[in-house]
């Protein structure tokens, strides 16, 4: 799909990962709707950015949200054809600590969010990419979730997280195959460590010994860098139903 005829749907797009993306779709000449709770930065971003963008105050774990914000990208830019989800938290507690057990509305939270989120968002943007004329290869729509390392190496304390991501990666096979029949691809991005709002606040000494872990090269990945690849999904028409890790090659400990 060509950039410059692309319309998406970017969730958590007012911040790290989705921020970059946004940012690198716009510059590449694509139509952007940001759905994000947070209307401060996603405003500011979008009126940065100009009248390529949209942004929308959407919860992605919420059906009437997401919709409302379906419509709105709809009526402004007449269709969708790529959803890239970035929506995401992550929590800090293990699966039994000094306090006791694991909180289980904490646990759910995560799932809610990270999995669910994505899901509802994704089926419900297919439903507008089925609407699309075709192009030569039959092919109406493309989505990029977001995991992380972290479905296949997660740490102490990432519980929550690690199931979410890890059943990020399992989603992403059985939905290509569900969305061959509409020509609607998908493939999943695994992030490694990048500098976002989490690692900005941490300071340069942990910057610096995170950096240390990652096999080449030794620094954080950027939101440039995590936008560069959901563009490559999004042109490149023979990649479906694969997880890509972009990590710089590091293997959590
Ligand atoms: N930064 C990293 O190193 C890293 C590594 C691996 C995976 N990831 C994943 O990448 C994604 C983006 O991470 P980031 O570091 O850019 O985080 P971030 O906190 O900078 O951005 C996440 C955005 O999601 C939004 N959001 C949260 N809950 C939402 C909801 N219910 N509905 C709509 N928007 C919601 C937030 O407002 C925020 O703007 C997340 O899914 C995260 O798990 C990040």
């Amino acid at each position: 799909m060509k950039l410059s005829d692309t319309v998406a749907v970017i969730t958590g797009g007012a911040s790290g990962l989705g921020a970059g993306t946004v940012r690198n779709f716009v510059a590449g000449g694509a139509k952007v709707a940001i759905f994000d709770m947070n209307a401060q930065k996603g405003e500011a971003l979008a009126a940065e950015l100009g009248d390529s963008v949209l942004f929308q105050k959407v919860d992605v774990t919420s059906e009437e949200a997401v919709t409302a914000g379906l419509d709105a990208t709809v009526a402004k830019f007449g269709k969708i054809n790529a959803c890239v989800n970035c929506a995401g938290i992550g929590v800090a507690m293990k699966t039994m600590g000094k306090e006791g057990p694991h909180p289980l509305d904490l646990f759910k939270k995560v799932i809610d969010i990270n999995l669910t989120g994505t899901f509802n968002t994704m089926r419900l943007a297919v439903e507008r990419m089925c609407a699309n004329t075709p192009n030569e290869d039959g092919e109406r729509g493309v989505i990029v979730n977001t995991a992380s390392v972290a479905a296949y190496d997660g740490q102490k304390g990432q519980v929550a997280y690690s199931a979410s991501k890890g059943a990020i990666v399992g989603m992403t096979l059985p939905v290509a195959r569900d969305l061959a029949f509409y020509g609607v691809r998908i493939c999943t991005i695994a992030p490694g460590l990048f500098m976002t709002p989490l690692f900005e606040g941490l300071g340069q000494q942990v910057v610096d010994q995170l950096s240390a872990q990652v096999t080449f090269p030794k620094r954080l990945g950027t939101p440039a860098e995590y936008g560069d690849l959901a563009r490559h999904i999004v042109e490149s028409r023979y990649l479906n139903g694969e997880t890509i890790r972009l990590d710089g090659a590091i293997r959590l400990p």
